[in-house]
């Protein structure tokens, strides 16, 4: 579904990532991860075009992708983005928000459907009684839900998170893991997620790409990353026995 070749990203002067090549399943839970400032974020902007690539290939279903896409390209119709902070513009209500990928990219569609449809996601992320709230009165994570359900709206493909679990309470965060895993399995929607919380990465990984000094360090499944013998990914994983004079 979705393929790089030798991506190289970075901002001006220098590279942070260099020769990054790595493919993801149609259906697939991806996770990208690494040190904090290992280029987890830089990586998520290349593909999705907020900060194009400054060499290498990216494919989507096959198709190569040329960044700047237009706004309106069917690229932007086919991927959903999650971003950290969950974005929701302050002067609409919920539903409104949920709304705005759909007038937007299907203008011919009457103001009636595009609520039916932004209702039915609002639903499947339990949001649906909040609908005509406005983001500044939802906690972070019903906001990052609201999120969801807007990167859902149009039935995308793939859909890019970055860090969803940030600044939530183990127990909404693993609501969130949980939702993600059942959306998955429901919608066949692939995802990309980035993220370094170990307990994230243990529910929903399927597939993990790891970074370290600018290039893959470890790609693969979960369980492989697991049993790895490299040390930087063994640590990783059990920081507390590897780390312990690090600081
Ligand atoms: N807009 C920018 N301009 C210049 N440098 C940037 C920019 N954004 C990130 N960087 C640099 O790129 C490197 C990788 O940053 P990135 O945000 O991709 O890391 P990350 O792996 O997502 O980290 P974290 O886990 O903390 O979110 C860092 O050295 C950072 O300083
Ligand atoms: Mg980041």
């Amino acid at each position: 579904m979705l393929r790089t070749e030798n991506l190289t990203a970075g901002y001006g002067a220098g590279t942070i990532l260099e020769d990054i090549t790595f493919q993801i399943e149609k259906g697939e839970r991806f996770v990208v991860l690494g040190e904090s400032g290992c280029g987890k974020s830089t990586l998520m902007k290349a593909i999705v075009g907020l900060n194009p690539p400054l060499s290498g290939k990216i494919f989507f279903h096959e198709e190569e992708i040329i960044h700047p896409m237009p706004e309106n390209s069917d690229f932007y119709k086919k991927i959903g983005i999650l971003y950290q902070n969950s974005a929701l513009l302050n002067s609409l209500t919920l539903e409104e928000n949920i709304m705005l990928p759909i007038t937007m990219h299907y203008p011919d569609f009457s103001k009636k459907t595009a609520r039916d449809i932004a209702d039915e996601k609002l639903a499947m992320v339990n949001l649906y009684k909040d609908r005509e709230k406005f983001p500044q009165e939802l906690s972070g994570g019903m906001k990052k839900r609201g999120a969801l359900a807007r990167a859902l709206v149009l039935d995308p493909d793939i859909i890019f998170f970055d860090e969803p679990q940030a600044g939530l309470d183990p127990v909404t965060a693993r609501d969130l893991d949980m939702l993600f895993i059942k959306l998955n399995e429901q919608l066949g929607t692939t995802y990309f997620i980035v993220t370094h919380e170990l307990l994230s990465i243990k529910r929903t990984a399927q597939k993990v790409l790891m970074l370290a000094d600018k290039h893959v360090l470890f790609s693969g499944t979960f369980d492989g990353a697991m049993a790895s013998e490299i040390f930087k990914v063994q640590r990783f994983f059990n920081v507390d026995k590897y780390s312990k004079n690090r600081l």
